[in-house]
């Protein structure tokens, strides 16, 4: 089957054509229309305005990914669209594009949920020699993006118990917040993990003495705090510039990288420690922090030695920062749960779906 995605839940217009054969799942198309450079000089995303870009973008990224995917209308069985959570002003914009397509080409309607869409970007396909079919439950996954923290624990598909999550920041807002701290602009992430590398690099030159907390690293529960290593930056700045620092941009890149530690270290600790306690099968990544190559690199290293007949999953980078083709997935495993009647009732969802910024991961 075909199945069209639609994401618009921040500042992403994207749109994707992805085809599930026999639970393979490929892309045809993925075009993703970024607002970011509009964004960066807010410092942030402006919910107005990236709502004004998606009304503008929408219909030009559908008609690039069809003509990319060389599928015609009506060739799709499924259309599947993120609900929430998000921007409401974002999110309405692709919620009535899918519920205007569902209901002019007669096709069936699913909303989904952006975080089980940045999960299912995991069994998208991508040349790996992992085949789905050997995957084994449960699944323990670790969720960062700029919204989320959360740890998931997932007995069979489309089944989340969430067992920890972050009490005040997501990982990636905190980037996005130390990065307009250091002056590097919007997003963060990109900008400090290449730091990061940078100060490495250099780090027999760089003398300057930075130590930053990582909060709640020993508490007994699951979950994570990131507003407090976000302020210890704030204060390591304000200080270190009272200092007459000669290179600053060393200083800059051991900041970033410290912090870079400093979140990837409270991370994996806590992943590490609910794999002690549920004993998953399965160890995954999900959401954008999930292309922080540090962060995929050290969990791999800590997985394949304190669980070494665990199975590890990251999604492909390319699929893990917001895009349309994980929605789709979603939406597939959504689909191939559902009885006849669920399905004949998606067929008059452009009715009834409606955008929801707190939809809960259920
Ligand atoms: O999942 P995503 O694309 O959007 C949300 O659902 O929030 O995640 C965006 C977040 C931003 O905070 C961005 O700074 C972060 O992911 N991010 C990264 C990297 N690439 C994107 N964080 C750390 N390292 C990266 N390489
Ligand atoms: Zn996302």
């Amino acid at each position: 089957m075909i199945i069209l995605g639609i994401e618009t839940s921040c500042d992403e217009t994207a749109v994707s054509l992805v085809e599930a054969k026999e639970n393979k799942l490929k892309t045809f198309s993925n075009i993703i229309s970024s607002q970011v450079k509009l964004h960066a000089k807010w410092g942030g995303v402006v919910p107005n305005l990236a709502a004004r870009e998606h009304l503008k973008n929408i219909i030009p990224v559908l008609k690039t990914a069809f003509k990319k995917a060389g599928v015609k209308p009506s060739n799709i069985d499924l259309i599947a669209v993120t609900q929430g959570p998000g921007l409401i002003p974002a999110l309405l914009i692709g919620t009535n594009a899918a519920k205007t397509l569902s209901y002019v080409w007669k096709k069936p309607l699913i909303g989904i949920h952006h975080i089980e869409g940045h999960i299912y970007a995991n069994f998208i396909h991508v040349n790996s020699k992992f085949k789905i079919q050997n995957l084994k439950f449960p699944i323990l996954c670790l969720v960062v993006s700029g919204g989320h923290t959360q740890l998931v624990l997932m007995k069979k598909h489309l089944d989340y118990e969430i067992i920890g999550q972050t009490l005040d920041d997501a990982v990636g807002e905190a980037f996005d917040k130390v990065a307009r701290i250091l002056g590097l602009g919007y997003p963060g992430g990109p900008i400090i993990s290449k730091l990061a590398t940078r100060n490495s690099q250099l780090k027999k030159k760089n003398n300057f003495q930075i130590c930053l907390p990582r909060p709640m690293i020993d508490s007994k529960d699951f979950n994570f705090s990131f507003s407090g290593l976000k302020t210890a930056v704030l204060y390591k700045v304000k200080k270190l510039k009272k200092l007459p620092v000669t290179d600053y941009e060393l200083l800059v890149a051991g900041i970033a990288a410290e912090f870079q530690q400093a979140a990837i270290d409270v991370l994996i600790h806590k992943t590490i420690k609910a794999a002690q306690k549920y004993n998953p099968k399965t160890i995954m990544l999900a959401g954008g922090v999930s292309a922080n190559q540090e962060l995929r690199k050290q969990l791999s290293e800590f997985i394949e030695k304190n669980f070494p007949s665990t199975r590890r999953m990251l999604p492909a980078t390319s699929y893990s920062t917001d895009n349309a083709a994980m929605i789709a997935a979603a939406g597939y495993y959504r689909w191939k749960n559902m009885s006849a009647e669920q399905r004949k009732k998606a067929l008059r969802n452009w009715k009834t779906l409606q955008a929801d910024a707190n939809l809960e991961l259920a």
